[in-house]
């Protein structure tokens, strides 16, 4: 089908606010918000709600996308912010990671923030007893809010929950990740805990550790691009360290054998012990703030 034919029928066009907000069929002619605010650019997929590029203007990009990564109906998208909902991990048969990041989402609302920023809100279309929406703001910095509400009027409703971000980094050898020092963790390579390390984290292997019981931020220190990212959770009581380094990233097929080399994920959310139970009728929020600020 011709482009043009293509961008008339995308679903997202009665979003658009000109100059601001412009619906686009994306990659694997996926349907996909282009949002400038005054500050910055991102693009957000329906598919996952995904948020796949952030750019403050002047800066280098925020996340990483890999230009392996599948784009169908049936596969995350590997790189930006996928969703993990409502179970992180394996689960049997099941997905990996839960549905979220492989649903396309609702576009709900488009709205113009005061300070220059635009807010966009999505809708995980209902499954069981749950209503899930996800507000991006596009901002001076990207701000992420997870509300899970359960909408059942007798059932408890019990979830893993976690925003899955891939950071863009230079060069992974020269990242320092700080604020995790104090917290024990479980490594996921060893399957062991582990006692507070009271180091700074260097990655130069495979790396996969859950941080079960952690708040507060963490900075991730590339000297590199001269930047540090951080990240700042509110309602998440756990955080995830995950960079696959040289093998896995061979065995990865919507992954580049170099791709470990320019990301890492620190990722914000519930999980394990810290999963979320809500009794009818009561929701939680789970928000991240990504902001950047030269080294
Ligand atoms: C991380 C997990 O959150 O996601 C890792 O801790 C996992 O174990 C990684 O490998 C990527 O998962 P997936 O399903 O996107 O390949």
């Amino acid at each position: 089908m011709a482009a043009d034919a293509l961008e008339a029928m995308n679903p997202l066009r009665r979003f658009e606010i000109p100059g601001r907000v412009a619906a686009f069929t994306g990659a694997g002619v996926l349907p996909a918000l282009r949002v400038e605010s005054d500050h910055s650019v991102a693009e957000i997929y329906q598919h996952g709600a995904c948020v796949t590029s952030f750019r403050r203007h002047g800066e280098e990009p925020l996340l990483f996308l890999s230009r392996s990564s599948r784009f169908d109906s049936e596969s995350p998208i590997r790189g930006g912010v996928p969703i993990v909902f409502p179970w992180f991990g394996a689960r049997g048969s099941l997905p990996q990671h839960g549905y979220a990041r492989t649903t396309p989402w609702e576009v709900v609302a488009v709205t113009l923030v005061d300070d220059g920023a635009v807010a966009v809100e999505l809708a995980l279309p209902r499954l069981g007893g749950s209503l899930v929406t996800l507000e991006v703001t596009v901002g001076a910095s990207l701000k992420l809010a997870l509300r899970v509400e359960n909408s059942s009027i007798d059932q408890q409703l019990t979830f893993e929950s976690c925003l899955h971000p891939y950071f863009h980094v230079g060069a992974i050898e020269r990242v320092t990740i700080r604020g995790l020092e104090e917290t024990g963790y479980h490594d996921c390579m060893v399957d062991q805990e582990f006692a507070r390390s009271g180091e700074p984290i260097r990655i130069a292997c495979e790396t996969d550790r859950i941080y079960l019981r952690h708040d507060g931020d963490v900075v991730i220190e590339d000297e590199d691009l001269g930047r540090r990212i951080r990240v700042r959770a509110t309602g998440a009581q756990s955080t995830v360290v995950w960079n696959p380094w040289t093998e896995k990233s061979r065995v990865m097929q919507d992954f580049g054998n170099d791709d470990y080399r320019t990301m890492v994920c620190v990722e914000s959310g519930n999980i394990g012990e810290k999963a979320v139970t809500l009794r009818p009728g009561k929701s939680a929020v789970l928000e991240v703030e990504y902001l950047t600020e030269a080294l």
